[in-house]
């Protein structure tokens, strides 16, 4: 059978480009990309179209590395009303991310091997996207915990240090201590105190209404939390990586700990703040930690600026309408975010937060570096052939009506954003073109770390 050189190439006039050995240095280049089983396989100036199967131009748009979601819930196994596996990553396409790291907090728990191994087989089965789980940490796992890490497509270990969504929960300086000198992958970590949370719910009861989120899970209970851990986590020589920080607090102490400590934002935290969230969304406003008054997003942009801030995520979290609907607190805390996260990053970039070569760093050559992720992270020769293509121009609305998450609602129904992905495209096949799904379920591999 007669083969071409290359199975696509990609004609573009902004590539951009990571250097191979600095994957962090990242240049604009008008070029042609050549990929061949699943890898990129040549830039140069120009390829012959002849050469390739399929020839996709992709000039006048923006050539990114595939953008990567280093935290959503996928609520496989066990709450199939709210999302799984398959309706998860499909948003994940069509939103122009090509890889999800997904968390444990499911039901049962992802905090055995047996757990672990279980999850990984039936989400490869339903996935559009390619995935990496994490490995839930408990008080009594941390002897299990380096076998988890080093099973295939597990990313690291989670640490919840304040209760959430489900019962993952590892508070006390003991427990945490265990996990930390258990193996040796990146341990991301939810900073938010439990004792202070327990001390302070009569708040949330009392009030009755979501504005009092905030309040009940303060900044103390953030910084408390974050301050604990990098402690530990220096104690045992062991890297963390602090997940959804929300207060100028805590940007102001992670500066100075970049020695053990990356750190993560989320776009939602940049975009609302309170009251007003809570006064126009309500519970569909409410998550953990929460949005915070306008001085925190500020501190949010500013340390986005400085380089403190090394990775953006969505922490997608979805729970049903009629889940949310119930009296505050009992209704849960989450936002839907996975198929908005490059849209609202992009319109952020048309706003002048931040440019391309950052959003490249923070949602596809970071989190690969922070995990290690095999084959991910920057477009250069020899990496797998995922790129965001992107138009930084184009005008969109986001409705509820096209979100593929089974929750079925978008904090950010009605607003307009500027920038938005037109092709998927993960180890050289197109994933998403102009909106439409284009691959099936089990497409998608767990990433090698
Ligand atoms: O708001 C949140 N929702 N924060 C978390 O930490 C967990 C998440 C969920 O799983 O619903």
């Amino acid at each position: 059978m007669d083969s071409k050189k290359y199975d696509l190439i990609i004609r573009t006039d902004k590539a951009y480009l990571s250097s191979a050995t600095n994957p962090k240095d990242i240049t604009v280049r008008s070029c042609d990309i050549g990929i061949k089983s699943g890898k990129i396989v040549e830039i140069k100036d120009q390829l012959d179209p002849a050469t390739a199967d399929k020839f996709y131009d992709a000039t006048g748009k923006q050539v990114l590395p595939g953008l990567i979601d280093s935290q959503v819930h996928f609520r496989d196994p066990g709450s199939p009303q709210k999302e799984d596996f398959g309706s998860g990553s499909k948003g994940a396409i069509l939103g122009g991310v090509t890889a999800v790291f997904d968390m444990p907090n499911t039901k049962p728990n992802t905090s055995t091997v047996e757990r672990f191994n279980e999850k990984r087989e039936t989400v490869a089965k339903k996935t559009f996207c390619d995935f990496a789980l994490f490995a839930g940490a408990t008080n009594d796992n941390s002897k299990e915990l380096p076998e988890i890490e080093n099973l295939p497509g597990c990313c690291g270990i989670k640490i919840f240090m304040g209760s959430s969504t489900g019962d993952l929960l590892v508070s006390e300086d003991q427990y945490l201590a265990n996990v930390l000198r258990a193996g040796k992958k990146m341990i991301s970590v939810h900073c938010e105190d439990e004792a202070t949370l327990e001390a302070r719910k009569s708040i949330a009861i009392e009030k009755a209404n979501p504005i009092a989120h905030p309040e009940w899970r303060n900044e103390e209970s953030a910084l408390k939390a974050t301050q604990r851990i990098v402690s530990l986590a220096r104690e045992a020589g062991r890297r963390i990586h602090t997940l959804h920080i929300t207060t100028k607090q805590e940007m102001e102490f992670l500066k100075d700990c970049k020695d053990i400590a990356t750190v993560e934002i989320l776009p939602q935290h940049l975009y609302f703040h309170a009251p007003d969230c809570y006064e126009q969304l309500g519970s569909l406003a409410q998550m953990n930690p929460p949005i915070r008054g306008i001085e925190h997003q500020e501190a949010l942009k500013q340390a986005l600026i400085d380089g403190i801030v090394d990775v953006v995520a969505s922490d997608h979290a979805p729970h049903t309408l009629e889940e949310k609907s119930r009296t505050y607190p009992e209704c849960p805390s989450g936002l839907v975010g996975v198929q908005t996260i490059v849209p609202l990053m992009l319109n952020f970039v048309n706003q002048g937060l931040l440019n391309l070569e950052k959003l490249c760093l923070l949602m596809s050559v970071n989190p690969a570096q922070i995990f290690k992720a095999k084959g991910k992270g920057g477009i250069f020769i020899g990496q797998d052939a995922d790129f965001t293509i992107v138009d930084i121009n184009k005008k969109q609305t986001v409705s509820n009506k096209d979100i593929a998450s089974r929750a079925g609602w978008s904090p950010y129904d009605g607003h307009e954003f500027t920038g938005w992905p037109v092709a998927t495209i993960i180890r050289g096949v197109f994933a998403m073109e102009n909106g439409q799904a284009l691959v099936e379920p089990g497409f998608g591999q767990p990433l090698q770390f």
